[in-house]
């Protein structure tokens, strides 16, 4: 029995204090930062995070700091006056896919996403533009960012051209801060509790780039940095030639994060392992001397093969399992532990016990005990120790190192430097299973996307991308952008690189389908592209305020469908952008049912007074026949109601049938 000490949380009186910060900073990681007196709370930081303008840019605490951070910070928190309009036309299995392809500058899309997907999304996958000097970083506008980004994709006319961030700029750090800064701000919103991550980048950015996750995401919540090989130093640069390129993770929660799972790999040779000691074993046709030392022989001639990981398993028992003994001696805190001696099982006599004491409570002990999981000496002078089966830890922790040289997989997709599918799966592996969500808001030639369905046909998988990607424009002129135009116009298709990542993910399903016929998983995908709200602004137009007025009573652009704003009341709403749909006609009407009855909507033209009746009660009965848990919201187009007296008309008979949460756009 546990005895209770001054020293044990349980006897001591709350730390308030200690338990304010804690929560302050699960919620705004940025609050918290060092000053001469310790922790302090950034009080322009919080100021600005509550809409207080008197917020200066003199920023004297620890952290980095650069020209343009706090209106980075109030980028982010500026609503986007965008929305994803659907486009079933570029998707492959528009009706049954979960995973999402999103064309837009990722900004504006974090912030359309943050209703739908806060606290949902289990591993971020990045790979920035890493701020080599010929990689451009985009440039954000703080009025109107949608129309920016019209412009810079070429879909409006006006703006600047999409170039470089050079080092001459003069602002070639602060540009990189900029663009990254409340993109990283946004997507830790997305991440489960328990979510990761994960940012390639080089030697360019990485020292300011672990500085902002910190401040974003929080010291303690980073798992480590990965160091990946890739076997070919650059060439032609005054000093060290580097071979390697970085992957920063982070976690939201680390105690989250540790409750659920941990970075881990599968032990890449394990799978050999186990089947040289079982073919060894069938030879023989018995677990003999012979055989184990035969199996420590092979292990010996693959010494540069193997991780130091894999090489401890070197022992087989009896039953033919490869195992490795590891020591039961805890490494701290010797006045918790347990010390009670373990018995020897032939000679009776108490074994050593570890001077810090065991790592494992008795109870641990005897189950492990019972289990046979312990190893005993050929006497009692030998302290016991465990016995971990190898095809019982199959994974590993992830390692800080990861060799490999190789080059991307995009699938002669002309796309420069696409990161290596093998490098992608093994993240998406390493952090993500089942039905997670895994996101790369910036996609590239979709390697995440390919990744994912790769990893998922591995394992059973039912993992669901989303990619956002900019239609960059591709330039046939420009030397470097030929081919890739060139392959647009192959695929008669618009010359930009959101068409490289469709291609890359149509090609990418076929290769998996072909290589795994007998796995049926989603290798579908949603197309959404960015633009602006289909709500129409107030634009008078000043020399004919009459027809401008007149407009008006249309709050919904003409040009945009029924399915624009269906899509854009779900980011509205919160709902999932892959929820299921269904239509019904009700008198002459399309009538939506999104998730099963929790969203019904109606977004006809006309709704006349002598349509109300059939149209309201044919609702209702739909909506009894779905019976949705909790409430329902209902939404119609307002210019649609004949007269004021059609609305309310509508309204009240839907009311008396408890339908209460009713409203018109
Ligand atoms: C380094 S590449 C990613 C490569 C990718 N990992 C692959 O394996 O193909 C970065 C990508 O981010 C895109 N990008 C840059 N700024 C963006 C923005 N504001 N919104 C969306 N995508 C952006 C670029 O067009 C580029 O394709």
């Amino acid at each position: 029995m546990e005895k209770l000490t001054p020293q044990n949380p349980e006897t001591q009186s709350a730390d308030i204090i200690t338990g304010n910060i804690a929560q302050l900073k699960a919620l705004f990681p940025e609050l918290i930062t060092e000053s001469a007196d310790g922790t302090t709370v950034n009080i322009d930081i919080l100021k600005q995070l509550i809409g207080d303008k008197t917020v200066t840019d003199v920023e004297e605490k620890y952290g980095l700091n650069w020209h343009g951070k706090r209106r980075a910070r109030q980028l982010a928190l500026t609503p986007s006056t965008g929305t994803l309009r659907p486009c079933p036309e570029d998707s492959v299995d528009w009706d049954t896919t979960q995973n999402l392809m999103i064309e837009g500058d990722n900004l504006e899309v974090l912030k359309l996403l943050q209703k739908s997907y806060a606290g949902k999304v289990k591993l971020i996958y990045i790979d920035p533009p890493y701020n080599t000097g010929k990689d451009f970083v985009y440039p954000d506008n703080f009025q109107d960012n949608i129309k920016n980004y019209l412009e810079l994709t070429g879909q409006i006319e006006g703006g600047q051209k999409i170039s470089s961030n050079t080092e001459a700029s003069g602002r070639f750090h602060t540009d990189w801060l900029n663009m990254i800064y409340p993109r990283l701000t946004l997507a830790r919103n997305l991440l489960r509790s328990d979510g990761v991550i994960a940012v390639h980048i080089d030697e360019n950015e990485y020292p300011n780039l672990e500085k902002l996750l910190n401040e974003i995401l929080g010291e303690e919540n980073n798992l480590g940095t990965v160091v990946w090989d890739k076997r070919n130093p650059k060439g032609e640069v005054v000093g060290v030639g580097q071979q390697h390129e970085l992957i920063s993770i982070y976690c939201k929660n680390k105690d989250a994060f540790a409750a659920n799972a941990n970075l881990s790999r599968k032990k890449e040779n394990a799978e050999a392992m186990l089947n040289k000691a079982a073919s060894l074993i069938k030879t023989a046709g018995t677990v003999n001397d012979e055989v184990k030392a035969f199996y420590k022989k092979w292990l010996k001639e693959r010494k540069n093969e193997l991780s130091g990981g894999e090489l401890a398993y070197s022992e087989i028992d009896e039953n033919g399992d490869v195992y490795r003994p590891v020591s039961m001696a805890a490494p701290d805190k010797p006045e918790t532990r347990s010390h009670r001696p373990l018995i020897h099982p032939t000679t009776g006599k108490n074994c050593p016990v570890p001077a810090k004491g065991w790592r494992y409570p008795d109870k641990t002990m005897d189950d492990l005990l019972s289990r046979g999981k312990i190893l005993f000496g050929v006497d009692e002078t030998t302290q016991p120790t465990q016995k971990y089966l190898l095809r019982e830890n199959i994974r590993e922790n992830f390692p800080s190192l990861l060799y490999f040289g190789g080059s991307g997989d995009a699938l002669d997709i002309p796309f420069e430097n696409p990161k290596p599918l093998k490098v992608g799966a093994l993240v998406v592996d390493a952090a993500s299973s089942e039905a997670d969500i895994v996101l790369d808001f910036f996609a590239g030639s979709g390697t995440t996307g390919h990744a994912v369905m790769a990893q998922n046909a591995v394992d059973g998988g039912k993992r669901r991308y989303i990619l956002v990607q900019l239609p960059e424009p591709l330039d046939p002129e420009n030397k470097d952008q030929k081919v890739a135009a060139d392959y647009c116009d192959s695929l008669h298709k618009p010359r930009n690189i959101a068409e490289l990542t469709k291609e890359r993910l149509r090609r990418a399903a076929a290769k998996i389908e072909a290589e795994n016929s007998s796995w049926h998983g989603d290798t579908g995908f949603r197309v959404f592209k960015l633009d602006s709200t289909n709500i129409r602004a107030w634009e008078p137009d000043r020399d004919n305020l009459a027809t401008s007025l007149f407009d008006a009573t249309e709050h919904l652009k003409s040009d945009r469908t029924e399915q624009d704003i269906l899509f854009e009341l779900l980011l509205k709403l919160g709902l999932d952008l892959t929820v299921p749909m269904e239509t019904k006609v009700i008198a002459g009407k399309t009538v939506y049912s999104i998730g099963a009855g929790v969203l019904m909507v109606c977004l006809a033209d006309t709704i006349a007074s002598a349509d109300v009746e059939v149209l309201s009660t044919g609702i209702v009965a739909w909506h009894a026949e779905l019976a949705p848990v909790g409430d329902t919201q209902l939404v119609f187009r307002d210019s649609a109601f004949s007269d004021d007296a059609a609305k309310a008309n509508c309204t009240a008979i839907l009311q008396q049938h408890g339908l209460i949460n009713v409203r018109s756009l």
